[in-house]
């Protein structure tokens, strides 16, 4: 059985249809990468499973139960956790503050200081400015801090919306590296790219999403030898 399954999903903004009919999986222990063009649907993928937006058809299930119609915040319950596009740190909140919101909805508040143990050996730098102003740290510091969030909420499934947007090359190469050692760590990855090189190879599978649906899928290895991806978001003719 699959960690979580789409099946069919599909999801409007008033009238308009972002996603239609989209189904995928990710299995327990994966990393599993959705690759897209700007505007395809993948945010809203991400918003479907964790619950921001609702379904206008189909259903979610996360660990054989059906999650559709539940609320978000018991989705991060459940073990959900999402680290959003453009990466929502709270700006006026300490680093250690930021990371204590991570851990609010969790009821086994006795592993706290071994996750952030985990959050500040994974993120070395958050280590040394625990106490700054989240607002005032660097766009990669702030995506850093994002991902260690969504993490002290010690999830089964983390969403990581776009991790490398914006950020400096030795900072890209940096967080992907990382997100490979949080799934050795056994957390299951759901990862959102425009980075598609470095996601594909980083990915045990891929998706690859196109204004709302699912086009193709394969693993990580197989779409990054294909020719028409390679052209089309690769970069390569
Ligand atoms: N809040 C919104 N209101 C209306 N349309 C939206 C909203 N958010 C996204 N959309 C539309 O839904 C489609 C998918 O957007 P999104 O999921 O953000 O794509 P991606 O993350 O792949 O760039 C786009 O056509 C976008 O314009
Ligand atoms: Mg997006």
């Amino acid at each position: 059985m699959a960690l979580l399954e789409l099946s069919t999903v599909s999801v409007h903004y008033g009238r308009i249809q972002a996603l239609s009919d989209v189904s995928l999986t990710v299995e327990q222990g994966e990393i599993v990468t959705l690759i897209g063009a700007n505007g395809a649907g993948k945010t809203t993928t991400m918003r479907a499973i964790s619950g921001i937006r609702p379904l206008s058809g189909g259903t979610i299930t996360f660990d054989g139960e059906d999650i559709s119609t539940l609320r978000a915040d018991l989705r991060v319950v459940r073990g959900i956790s999402q680290s959003p596009e453009g990466r929502g740190v709270f700006p006026g909140m300490t680093v250690m503050e930021n990371l204590d919101m991570g851990a609010y909805s969790r009821k086994d508040r006795k592993n706290l200081a071994e996750d952030l143990d985990r959050v500040f050996t994974l993120f070395p730098r958050l280590a040394e400015r625990k106490n700054q102003a989240g607002g005032t740290m660097s766009g990669g510091e702030q995506q850093m801090l994002a991902i260690g969030r969504a993490l002290m909420a010690r999830p089964r499934l983390l969403l990581l919306d776009e991790p490398s947007m914006g950020l400096a090359p030795q900072f890209i190469q940096q967080i992907f590296r990382i997100i490979t050692e949080i799934n050795e760590q056994g957390t299951t990855v759901l990862l959102v790219e425009q980075n598609a090189q470095q996601a594909l190879s980083r990915a045990h599978r891929a998706y690859v999403l196109e204004t709302g649906s699912i086009s193709r899928t394969g693993t990580g290895q197989e779409l990054l030898n294909d020719a028409s991806i390679k052209e089309a978001y690769l970069g390569v003719a």
